[in-house]
């Protein structure tokens, strides 16, 4: 728990950083996985930070995406495709061949194959090192809403109708929010080594306290993360308010 997000942020992305150059010294790849939203766009301008003042470069970094709204073009400014370059791979020094985000542009019946050939593809470079999370009101992890089962694989999804109010700033018009999304399973998550997950402000306290300390079920899917056994849950002190 940190006395703000700022703080938890840099810890994050230190942590990061340090993975990236103990795998450097071995000379070997590193898989992360990673997050969009509001919550770990601190982490990632620490890391652009950290890539420009500090010489962390991310030559040995392969990155897949939890997610992307289907449909979605990537040039739009909601993809988040356009997120990633913005926030991140623009900045820094990865090469365009190891980034990976679920394609929002697919037609409907190229989906399914898609999906897992996005599992495979993870599997083939090793598996994730470390899975980076935000957590959503409905206690979603990627867009794995109430009722994902703790083994599913990436696949299309509804977004649960909270989602979609929280994700209507970004979108002008809650009608303009897409209905579903391609996201990694719960089961994809889980199987990452190391897991992070992060939440500021008051908002997410409510969900944080189920995810910590309430029931494992599917009604809260980030519950599941109670049985990996190497989780980080980094907050700041407003999103730690309900935890006992
Ligand atoms: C985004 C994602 C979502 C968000 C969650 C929290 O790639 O997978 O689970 O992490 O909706 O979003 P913010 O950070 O905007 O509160």
């Amino acid at each position: 728990i940190f006395d703000n997000a700022q703080e938890g942020a840099v810890t994050l992305a230190y942590e990061i950083a340090e993975l990236i150059r103990s795998k450097q010294r071995k000379g070997e790849m590193v898989v992360l996985g990673l997050a969009t939203g509001s919550s770990p766009i601190s982490v990632y301008r620490e890391l652009v930070r950290l890539h420009r003042e500090e010489g962390l470069s991310f030559r040995n970094v392969i990155t897949f995406n939890l997610d992307e709204y289907y449909p979605m073009q990537p040039d739009e400014l909601q993809s988040y495709v356009y997120f990633m370059h913005e926030h991140l791979f623009d900045h820094i020094d990865i090469l365009p061949q190891n980034i990976h985000i679920p394609d929002g542009t697919l037609p409907i019946d190229k989906v399914k194959d898609y999906c897992q050939a996005y599992e495979k593809q993870i599997e083939e470079c090793g598996g994730l090192d470390l899975q980076l999370l935000g957590i959503g009101r409905t206690g979603h992890i990627g867009f794995n809403e109430p009722g994902s089962a703790i083994t599913s694989t990436t696949r299309l999804v509804k977004l649960d109708p909270l989602t979609i109010t929280d994700a209507a700033k970004d979108f002008i018009k809650e009608e303009y929010v897409p209905l579903r999304a391609l996201t990694m399973g719960v089961g994809t998550i889980m199987k990452a080594r190391k897991i992070m997950l992060m939440a500021w402000g008051e908002g997410k306290a409510k969900i944080l306290h189920k995810t910590v300390e309430g029931r494992v079920s599917d009604e809260v899917p980030a519950s599941f993360l109670q049985l990996h056994p190497r989780v980080a849950v980094v907050v700041d002190q407003w999103a730690a308010a309900e935890l006992t």
